[in-house]
């Protein structure tokens, strides 16, 4: 097996940024501090069938699901975590209704953090993979003053980076910061984030489709016939495909990112606009899926072109391999499908 270069996340997140010419290293620091959260978060996930820490807390969070204590922690810890480090202007977060000001007595900086805290929340009780999210912008607010709501609205092609981080059988995270897709695998022993996965590309054609097919009933035309279309037989073009969904994005985006594959979360008619939002979910995983040569659309429209009209706007997705992407946006074109 051939050896990658034995590089940390830190080390190679200041090797990028130093190809920029002005880059302040900043966003450096900003990422190092993430993965300082992405650490904590982790040992706290990987104990948490011993602490009284499973279990739902009773409350509703602003999507009307329940919330768990887990995503309690792991928003509470990434703010704790961000807050403070200068670097910030604003923050949001799919767990908290209104965007996140930074208090009065740290310094404001120039970027915005959007995140997902724990994705995959209804698969913790079981122990399987779930993770935590995360976009970054520059501010267009005035510099010095308090972020606002239009920095939290930026179209997607405004993400300097964007990456997960995945809770599973070893706890990675993956970033982009426009320069190529990475992975870093955490070695437990002496708590470093190590690149086991540089330049990460994802195969142009797969194997694999990942959509909730309980949902199928409610599904459009064209979905349906694409997902017949999947599994009928079909030697040159590799089919029928197989099916894999664990139902947490991060887990089934990872595992389709490094095999191939195409994740769906598509608009149907009990949910019109789709389940997954757009600034916490959908805009960072395009960013980093379109990084390893992969495609992420609503449909019709690339995702990263959406111009967000509110905070938690939800968005249907199709994202993975280039050429499964383009085949269900041909189905939905040609049924005529409305995808909002
Ligand atoms: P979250 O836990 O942050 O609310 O996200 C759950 C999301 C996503 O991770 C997953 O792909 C999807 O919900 C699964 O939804 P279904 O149960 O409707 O398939
Ligand atoms: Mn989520
Ligand atoms: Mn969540």
């Amino acid at each position: 097996m051939e050896q990658t270069q034995f590089m940390t996340l830190a080390r190679h997140i200041i090797e990028e940024q130093s190809k920029y010419p002005g880059a302040t290293g900043e966003l450096s620091k900003l990422l190092h501090d993430l993965s300082l959260a992405a650490k904590v978060i982790s040992l706290e996930v990987n104990k948490a069938g011993l602490a009284d820490i499973i279990g739902f807390t009773g409350d509703n969070n602003v999507h009307g699901e329940q919330v768990k204590k887990l995503d309690v922690f792991a928003h509470d810890m990434m703010v704790r975590a961000m807050e403070h480090g200068g670097h910030l202007s604003v923050m949001a977060s799919e767990e908290e209704e209104d965007i996140i000001r930074i208090p009065n007595k740290f310094k404001i900086g120039k970027y915005v953090l959007l995140f997902d805290p724990l994705d995959g929340s209804s698969n913790i009780d079981a122990n399987v993979s779930i993770g935590t999210i995360f976009s970054i912008y520059r501010r267009v607010s005035p510099d010095g003053s308090h972020g606002t709501m239009e920095d939290c609205t930026q179209q997607g092609i405004k993400q300097v980076a964007a990456g997960y981080v995945i809770y599973g059988s070893s706890t990675m995270l993956v970033y982009t910061a426009g320069a190529g897709t990475h992975g870093f695998t955490l070695d437990p022993a002496f708590g470093e984030f190590i690149l086991s996965h540089p330049n990460i590309q994802t195969p142009k054609k797969s194997k694999i489709y990942s959509i909730n097919e309980g949902n199928y009933l409610y599904w459009h035309p064209g979905l349906k016939k694409y997902i017949k279309y999947l599994q009928d037989e079909d030697k040159a073009s590799k089919r029928p495909y197989s099916a894999r969904y664990i139902g947490s994005m991060v887990a089934d985006i990872h595992r389709n990112l490094l095999y191939g594959g195409i994740f769906m979360y598509p608009a149907d008619s009990r949910n019109p606009d789709g389940k997954l939002r757009l600034q916490y979910e959908c805009n960072p995983m395009a960013f980093i899926v379109e990084q390893a040569g992969g495609r992420a659309s609503n449909g019709k429209q690339r995702v990263m072109e959406i111009k967000p009209e509110k905070l938690h706007q939800r968005v249907p997705i199709f994202i993975g391999s280039e050429e499964d992407v383009k085949t269900v946006e041909k189905f939905i074109a040609e049924s005529e499908v409305t995808v909002s």
